[in-house]
């Protein structure tokens, strides 16, 4: 392995004209490791991954994925360069109608064919990866399960699942464990972190939980009004820079 899997250049985003949300992000990651980003509320965390994987139309700057600018892509060819990229939510995006099973399958949509898709027939190649993966996620006797008959953590592992199921060749998480507790957080992040070595696969996450950022990460990057202030190690990040990322000190007493 080795290179680069994803560039961003000189990104800006303006959601409203005149009010730039992103000022100019440049990032490149690696094709391996754990990058997290951090920065307070209205940073632009959230609108940087939304750029990358092209929910959110970028002002300017451009998005090189695996050597090719995603800003320029449209129809048939952005979509299969998006499906390389699996996403993880907050608040999980499961069909919770749909069993855990077909929650993971759904990862394989952007691959089968519309007919199949509505048939929800998927390749037998694909289930009996489903249900390796499920395995894996530890989640074995839920497969026939509801998706909304799960605990918020059982329902993360079958999110980082489903973007398994993608093949992806970049995973994206935004905020994938603000709404679970500190325990189940740290289990979800360590299933996401070994899921995505074992496979070789760049993972970039937003969060805010700063702890939890310096035990997973390889790096950190911390944003501030839509520009990155800080790019280095967990062990770089220290309280002078904790400050410049979020402004002042007294909360850190
Ligand atoms: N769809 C949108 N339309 C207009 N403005 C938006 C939209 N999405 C985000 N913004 C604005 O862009 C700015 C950055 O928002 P963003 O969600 O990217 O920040 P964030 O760093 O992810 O924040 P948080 O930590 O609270 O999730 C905010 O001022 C927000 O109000
Ligand atoms: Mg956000």
């Amino acid at each position: 392995m080795g290179g680069v899997t994803l560039e961003v250049q000189d990104l800006t985003k303006c959601y409203t004209a005149d009010r730039p949300v992103l000022r100019g992000v440049s990032l490149r990651l690696d094709s391996e490791g754990i990058t997290i980003v951090i920065g307070p509320s209205g940073a632009g965390k959230s609108t940087l991954l939304r750029c990358i994987n092209r929910l959110v139309e970028p002002t300017s700057g451009r998005i090189l994925f695996q050597g090719t600018d995603l800003v320029t892509l449209r129809g048939q060819m952005l979509r299969e360069r998006r499906r390389r990229i699996g996403m993880v939510f907050q608040e999980f995006n499961l069909v919770e109608r749909l069993s855990v099973i077909e929650n993971l399958l759904s990862g394989r949509l952007g691959y089968v064919s519309p007919w199949r898709a509505w048939l929800r027939k998927f390749p037998e190649t694909d289930i009996v990866r489903a249900f390796e993966l499920l395995d894996q996620l530890g989640l074995s006797e839920f497969a026939a399960k509801r998706a909304d008959a799960l605990s918020g953590g059982q329902r993360q592992r079958v999110g980082i699942g489903r973007a398994l199921m993608q093949e992806p060749e970049l995973l994206l998480a935004d905020e994938p464990t603000s709404s679970l507790d500190p325990k189940t957080s740290v289990e979800i992040m360590e299933t996401m972190a070994s899921l995505a070595r074992q496979r070789h696969i760049p993972v970039m996450v937003n969060m805010h939980d700063v702890n939890l950022a310096k035990r997973f990460a390889d790096r950190i990057v911390g944003m501030t009004e839509g520009r990155v202030v800080f790019d280095g190690k967990a062990d770089d990040l220290t309280t002078d820079e904790l400050s410049t990322i979020y402004g002042g000190e007294e909360w850190m007493r």
